[in-house]
C-alpha cells in the first residue's frame, strides 16, 4: 500500500514540473485605425507552441467598438483597395439593394447611381462589364425580394447598368434575409448563368455587394442568411446609417474577414456620395494591370 501510493505521487509531480511547457505570446500589435462602424482591433501571435501536456490560453484577436467615425477618404481607399483592385480575375457580383421606406426615393435613385459609379471603376477600363468580364445580377428587397435580373439577362455594360437604373423604389419593411438568400440561389442554381473557374485557368470571383440603410425586419433570420452568404461567396457591406452598438456587431457580421476590407460604413447618403467622388483619383493611383 505505501509503496503504491509513492508511485502516485511521483507520476503527479513529474507531470506539472517536465512534461511540457506553455505556448509563448508575443506582445500585442498597437491598436489599428478605426474602421467599419469605428471598432479598432489589435492583435498578437504565438511565437511558441505548447509542448507535452502544457496549454496555450489567451486571445490573439481583441476588437473594440469606439465612437469614432471612419473619416470618408479612409472608408473611399478602403472601397480602392480591395474592392476595385484588380487581380485578373472575372466576377460574378450580386448586388443586393435596400428598398425599404426609410431609405426613401430620392436617396434609392442616388445609390443606384453611385453603384454604376463604383462599378464602372473596376478593370478592365473603360467598360468592365463589356463581354461579360464582369456579370452583374441585382437583388432587390423591402418586404419581400425580387431578382431583378440575373448574369444570363445581359452581356454588356449599358445594357447592365440602364437595367440597375431602371430598378424601381418598392419602400417596405428590410426583410434582409430574403434576398440573401436569393443571392445564394443566383451563384448556385445554373439557370442564372453564374460561372466556375473552368480549366483553362480563367478565374471567377463571386462576389455579394449589399447596401443596406437600417436594422433588419427579422434580426435572427438576417444574420442566419448572412452567416450562410459569406460561408460560400465573398461579401462586401455598404451600409448606411447609425445603429447602437449592438447593432453595429450584429451587421458587421454580415461581411466576409477581415471586417475591415469588406465593411464601408458612412453616417448620411450626402457622405457617400463623398466618398464616391474620392474614388476616382483613389483609382488613379491604381492602374489596371491585366488587361483581360
Ligand atoms: C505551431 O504549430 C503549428 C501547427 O503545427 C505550426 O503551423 C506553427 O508554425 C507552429 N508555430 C510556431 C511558432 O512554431
Ligand atoms: C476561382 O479560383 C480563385 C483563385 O483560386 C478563387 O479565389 C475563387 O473563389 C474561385 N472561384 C470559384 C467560383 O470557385
Amino acid at each position: 500500500m505505501n509503496y503504491f501510493f509513492t508511485i502516485v505521487l511521483v507520476t503527479l509531480v513529474g507531470t506539472t514540473a517536465s512534461c511540457g511547457t506553455n505556448c509563448v505570446l508575443s506582445a500585442w500589435s498597437a491598436w489599428s485605425e478605426p474602421y467599419g462602424f469605428g471598432q479598432i482591433k489589435r492583435t498578437r501571435t504565438i511565437t511558441a507552441n505548447a509542448t507535452g501536456c502544457g496549454t496555450c490560453s489567451g486571445a490573439l484577436f481583441e476588437e473594440i467598438y469606439t465612437d469614432s467615425e471612419v473619416p470618408p477618404t479612409d472608408v473611399a481607399d478602403g472601397i480602392c483597395n480591395n474592392f476595385l483592385d484588380d487581380d485578373g480575375c472575372k466576377r460574378d457580383i450580386v448586388l443586393i439593394l435596400d428598398g425599404s421606406g426609410s431609405v426613401s426615393i430620392e436617396n434609392f435613385n442616388d445609390m443606384k447611381l453611385y453603384f454604376v459609379d463604383i462599378l464602372s471603376l473596376l478593370c478592365p477600363q473603360p467598360t468592365p462589364f463589356d463581354n461579360d468580364v464582369h456579370q452583374l445580377a441585382v437583388v432587390l428587397f423591402s418586404s419581400s425580394s425580387s431578382i431583378r435580373f440575373d448574369f444570363n439577362d445581359y452581356n454588356n455594360q449599358n445594357d447592365y447598368f440602364n437595367a440597375l437604373l431602371n430598378v424601381p423604389y418598392p419602400s417596405g419593411s428590410t426583410q434582409i434575409q430574403l434576398a440573401f438568400n436569393q443571392a445564394d440561389e443566383l451563384f448556385s442554381n445554373p439557370i442564372y448563368g453564374a460561372r466556375a473557374n473552368d480549366s483553362n485557368n480563367v478565374c471567377v470571383k463571386q462576389q455579394v455587394m449589399v447596401f443596406t440603410d437600417g436594422e433588419p425586419t427579422s434580426p435572427d433570420a438576417a444574420l442566419a442568411a448572412a452567416i450562410n452568404l459569406k460561408s460560400k461567396y465573398e461579401v462586401f457591406g455598404f451600409i448606411i446609417g447609425t445603429f447602437n452598438i449592438a447593432q453595429q456587431q450584429t451587421l458587421a457580421q454580415y461581411v466576409s474577414d477581415p471586417v475591415e476590407e469588406h465593411l464601408f460604413v458612412v453616417d448620411t447618403f450626402n457622405i457617400f456620395s463623398n466618398v464616391v467622388d474620392l474614388l476616382v483619383p483613389c483609382r488613379d493611383g491604381y492602374p489596371c494591370l491585366n488587361v483581360k
